[in-house]
């Protein structure tokens, strides 16, 4: 402080201070509304703990959600019964303006492989409870692991049933593969891209396209008040990545598909980024630095599962031939291209090398498989995805050989998929390097059809693809040490209240052999 200078005399004689200033205040005003309107959410766990997750709005729409300019002291919980009578853990936290009151604790020192519940308390209020599990330890004989996928939930796309049945499934973990949020504007009616029909919207967006951090807060807020999704949240540890709508359709490294000077681009990046962090349940180091929130994590279920999860946006070159869905050219075969980039790609291939466990799983945004998307005599590729980056993908698969029973987890394409990945070019009888698990849409696109007429002949183009349905859901993971079965959910109607979850196929692949069995 300058010498002399005194701030309360300075504030005063500007006639600006009253009484003792707000920031002067110890202990900010007491909150008047129930301020834990968005519920809670673990996520990152390991054997030791998790992350839990709250956010204070207690008056969604007001200026500062209704507070005041102050970090807000919150009381937490970690109990191993659902009454909080043995209290495993618990301490205080601040919900700070800056990171528009949200509250990340790194929680630690539990048990590991045991169910643990939590809660948080604001004076006399008291938040939903949410349960997590932690991670077995490294060297434990696991016998089973089940993760639930899910993403890709535009909110004007339908309702969250899926993510209602999600709550109910008991899982040890759920991998959201992004898309949580999408950056347009309300669209009362469109075309239903299944079905060629027009239909109209089931609920809206709130404003406009977004772009500023206060835009995305808005998105994220109006999307996570949504109960299915809370509940979803409250009922076991997400894995949480991002793909690309988080920011805006299909942007890569510093480049969007409008051609935004990349200076420009990253400081929408940057808004899009902090207000993904402060609404999701991850570790500290996803807080973004320069506007890269760009962990890349294991998540290790003792000797049966290696989970390794990806960022395919950060570090990934341009999309190849102008980006066009549907197209090939020959910059498919760019040699200098990358998707993860060398630094996470030489991480993902010596770390599973090193030490794999019995199954190896690749959680991440956009599809391995190399589909002809049968939309031209040649063969035509989805240009947002692997496909698109023939170096790259060939290298990687080359560097995972030898990797025993190697999975990978999709999502972005709103169908299921299920299939074999091999190298560009390799005969449909060689055998597969992975089996590909794309997980359809939690809403984005409205009802599908199921089967669409164009299926027979996509299947019969593709010879390594072995299902694919259109409507929306989520899936099943359970992981045994002797095979890994898929359970593909559907729901039959997310237009309504009340839809019915049931499962439209499940795969199994056996330890051992990267193969497809239909199991149901
Ligand atoms: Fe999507």
């Amino acid at each position: 402080m300058h010498g002399g200078f005194d701030r309360r005399q300075l504030l005063a004689g500007m006639g600006l201070l009253a009484a003792t200033p707000l920031w002067a205040q110890r202990m900010p005003p007491k909150i008047r509304a129930f301020p834990f309107t968005l519920g809670v959410a673990a996520g990152d766990p390991d054997p030791t703990g998790f992350v839990i997750w709250t956010r204070l709005v207690p008056e969604p729409g007001e200026p500062l959600s209704g507070l005041e300019p102050f970090p807000y002291p919150l009381r937490w919980e970690v109990a191993e019964d659902e009454g909080f009578s043995r209290i495993a853990a618990a301490g205080e936290t601040l919900a700070r303006p800056e990171l528009g009151f949200s509250a990340h604790v790194t929680v630690s020192g539990l048990r590991p492989e045991r169910p643990y519940h939590y809660r948080f308390r604001s004076g006399d209020m008291l938040s939903a409870t949410g349960r997590a599990r932690t991670m077995p330890l490294a060297g434990a004989d696991v016998r089973q692991v089940r993760l639930a996928v899910g993403g890709c939930q535009e909110y004007q796309g339908g309702l969250y049933t899926a993510w209602g049945d999600v709550a109910k499934a008991d899982v040890d973990a759920i991998f959201h593969y992004g898309d949580y949020i999408y950056e347009g504007g309300p669209v009362a009616s469109r075309m239903n891209w299944s079905t060629g029909q027009m239909e109209s919207t089931v609920r809206l967006h709130d404003g406009p396209m977004i772009f500023s951090l206060d835009d995305y807060r808005r998105r994220y807020t109006l999307t996570r008040r949504d109960e299915d999704l809370q509940a979803a949240h409250a009922s076991a540890a997400f894995l949480c990545s991002f793909d690309d709508h988080e920011l805006v359709n299909n942007w890569v490294g510093d480049v969007d598909q409008a051609e935004t000077p990349a200076e420009v681009f990253r400081l929408r990046r940057q808004a899009a980024m902090q207000a993904w962090y402060e609404f999701m349940p991850v570790r500290a180091d996803a807080l973004p630095v320069n506007g890269v929130s760009g962990p890349y994590r294991q998540y290790r279920f003792g000797r049966l599962l290696d989970a390794r999860m990806l960022n395919t946006r950060n570090w990934r070159t341009d999309q190849p031939c102008g980006d066009k869905y549907g197209s090939f050219c020959p910059e498919v075969n760019r040699k200098d291209a990358e998707v993860l980039g060398r630094q996470q790609e030489e991480w993902l291939v010596k770390g599973l090398k090193a030490d794999p466990a019995r199954w190896n799983a690749l959680l991440q945004q956009i599809m391995v498989m190399d589909l002809d998307r049968a939309r031209a005599e040649t063969k035509t590729i989805n240009t947002d995805s692997w496909a698109a980056y023939a170096v790259p993908r060939d290298r990687l698969l080359d560097g995972l050989k030898g990797v025993p029973n190697l999975v990978v987890l999709t999502g972005d394409e709103h169908q299921h998929f299920a299939g074999e990945v091999r190298k560009t070019g390799e005969a449909p009888e060689a055998p597969a390097r992975a089996i590909e698990f794309v997980t359809t849409s939690i809403s984005s696109g409205s009802d599908g059809p199921g089967e669409r007429k164009e299926h027979a002949a996509f299947l019969s183009r593709n010879p390594g693809l072995k299902y694919i349905r259109d409507e929306r859901g989520y899936s099943l993971m359970t992981v045994t040490p002797d095979g890994w079965t898929a359970d593909l959910k559907v729901v039959d109607s997310i237009r309504r209240t009340g839809g019915k979850v049931s499962t439209a196929a499940s795969w199994r692949v056996p330890a051992g052999v990267a193969r497809l069995e239909r199991a149901g």
